[in-house]
């Protein structure tokens, strides 16, 4: 299969399979426990029935949405998600690039590949900041002051991560950064000869966002113990507020999932909310954010911008969750594969094919704007 047979999220997540050794597969692909969060993310959808109407002059489709301040020309943006460059070797240089080229956000992780400040130079689109809080509260400002000196956009706080979540397939394989594999991984990595050449033969691997301040040399650091040994297990709403005042701007934190904590952002001045579970990667068994998002959307949504992402694989969820009240949603795993199959070509096919979809489906809707769905056009099965 070739990049122009891919037609879906299936399709890139197919391709990626074959080009990627099994272990960095299985880390994009994998999720916590028993995966059961991870397969009731996008599951949650098809419990929603859409009730189009018609004979309404859609010849003109808008799907710009202005979120968190930003005006994004497609209502989905590129989530922040680390290590890209072990996923193809231009990573966030193409992901970037690829957002800009459709006029939406791309998110930076803390675990990125290539510098925020980079990225910031070479595209005006909007761009995320994704951070973590880390015990070191010195090392949390100084990684907020250069954001600001970078001209980042909004700041992203992930909150569901404070340790890492079980996933079952990295410990058979043995995937960490630096590579330390099982001996069944390494068959993986032979198997694979065109990533590998790749890989070697392009700028070493960095991750530029923390080198300047962690010590990530002394052996392999595997993504779980970065969380457990590194991240603030005591980190409180007060301390968040704290970041919220010092940054002074667009501020969002990133897996918030009850109305109790949906209320208590928007009491610490945050800007914005997204509602995720990390695509299944941490709580397994936590609640799909698509059944979580009307209760919320009901509490808050007047006060802040309420943003889902985990589990987007079609264009109807992405019409789905706006419809309900988002105002945009987040992709994961659906870039990744496609940069991983064909870099930035990939990842531009596959927000080209999402895009088709989102304007096919508000054409079938009746809806020529994001403005025009609604509630009134869903109903949940019983
Ligand atoms: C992630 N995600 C993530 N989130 C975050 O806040 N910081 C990060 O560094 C990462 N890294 C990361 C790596 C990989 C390989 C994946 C798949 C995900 C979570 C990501 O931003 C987003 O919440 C989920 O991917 C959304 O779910 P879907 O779209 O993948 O189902
Ligand atoms: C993950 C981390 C890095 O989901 O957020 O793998």
């Amino acid at each position: 299969m070739r990049l122009k047979h891919c037609h879906n999220f299936h399709d890139y997540r197919d391709l990626a399979r074959r080009r990627l050794p099994g272990p960095i597969f299985n880390y994009i692909d994998g999720a916590a426990d028993d995966e059961v969060t991870y397969r009731r993310n996008s599951a949650a959808f098809d419990e929603c029935d859409l009730v189009p109407n018609v004979l309404r002059g859609v010849d003109q489709i808008d799907m710009s949405v202005t979120v968190m301040g930003q005006k994004l020309a497609t209502p989905f943006y590129c989530s922040p998600t680390a290590l890209q460059r072990l996923f193809h070797h231009r990573g966030e240089r193409a992901v970037a690039a690829a957002a800009a080229k459709f006029g939406t956000m791309f998110g930076v992780s803390s675990l990125g590949t290539v510098s925020l400040e980079e990225l910031r130079k070479a595209h005006d689109t909007p761009q995320v900041y994704q951070f973590y809080f880390h015990k070191d509260r010195g090392l949390n400002r100084a990684m907020m002051q250069r954001a600001k000196e970078a001209g980042v956009n909004v700041m992203m706080l992930t909150v569901d991560s404070i340790t890492g979540g079980n996933r079952e397939r990295d410990l058979r394989t043995g995937f960490s950064i630096p590579f330390r594999l099982t001996l069944g991984g390494m068959v993986q990595f032979a198997i694979r000869p065109l990533w590998g050449i790749n890989y070697v033969t392009h700028e070493g691997f960095k991750l530029p966002q923390l080198d300047e301040h962690v010590d990530m040399s002394g052996g392999a650091m595997s993504i779980g113990r970065y969380f457990t040994e590194m991240l603030d297990p005591s980190m409180t709403w007060d301390d968040v507020a704290e970041m919220v005042a010092l940054w002074d701007g667009q501020f969002c934190l990133k897996g918030v999932m009850s109305v109790a904590d949906a209320r208590r952002a928007v009491e610490i001045g945050c800007t914005g909310i997204v509602l995720s579970n990390h695509g299944g990667r941490q709580l397994d068994g936590s609640r799909a954010p698509f059944d979580q998002l009307a209760e919320i959307v009901d509490a808050v949504g007047d006060k802040i911008d309420v943003i889902m992402d985990s589990g987007i694989q079609r264009g109807t969820h992405v019409v789905k969750a706006l419809s309900l009240g988002a105002k945009a949603v987040g992709i994961g795993r659906y870039y990744l594969y496609a940069l991983a199959a064909a870099g930035q070509p990939g990842v531009e096919r596959a927000l080209g094919t999402l895009r088709a979809e989102v304007e096919r489906d508000m054409r079938l809707m009746g809806c020529p704007t994001v403005a025009d769905l609604s509630r009134d056009n869903l109903r949940f099965r019983t």
